[in-house]
């Protein structure tokens, strides 16, 4: 059973997913409009991810008898300077989550919620990939500087990632 404080933090994580969903799909969105179709596509499975965290987390609280709770969402920025300021918005929003996560692992804890904390196992080492990607790629576009050529070449290799589903699929296949 979870305790009531364990159940809003799980729905302010909630909230939160589905918010990174509507971030990333603004800044999809902001590439769409600027005719840069791999970091669109890279931003829209970035959305898709996110969306898929939230279920996480909804399925877990009805499996363990919780209440959910959905929050409002607030309008995301969808206008940006350049790549750059996207990327490092999503970086910054991604440490966000990251905290966000921890505290929540520490409440569950805190309050001897094991089966929570395990399922959190999974969000912390998300965590730990998810900065890394987006912080691989604020990298690149400070490396490409003001070179149209070089924001090309990687609007090419950012749209060349598959999905999650897509990446496990290909796994099983060599496997
Ligand atoms: Fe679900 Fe990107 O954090």
């Amino acid at each position: 059973m979870l305790s009531q404080s364990v159940q809003d933090a799980l729905n302010n994580q909630i909230n939160l997913e589905f918010a990174s969903a509507y971030a990333y799909l603004a800044m999809s969105g902001y590439f769409e409009s600027a005719n840069l179709t791999g970091f669109a596509s890279w931003m829209r499975i970035q959305y898709e991810e996110e969306l898929t965290h939230a279920l996480r987390l909804f399925d877990h609280m009805h499996d363990r008898g919780g209440t959910v709770r959905l929050d409002a969402i607030a309008e995301p920025k969808a206008k940006f300077k350049s790549a750059l300021e996207a990327f490092e918005a999503a970086l910054a929003h991604e440490q966000k989550v990251t905290a966000s996560i921890h505290n929540l692992y520490a409440l569950a804890a805190k309050e001897n919620d094991y089966a929570t904390q395990t399922m959190l196992q999974w969000f912390i080492n998300e965590q730990v990939e998810e900065e890394r990607s987006v912080g691989q790629v604020v990298d690149w576009l400070k490396m490409a500087g003001d070179s149209p050529v070089a924001l090309l070449m990687l609007d090419q290799k950012l749209g060349q990632r598959g999905s999650e589903a897509e990446d496990e699929g290909e796994a099983e296949a060599e496997a």
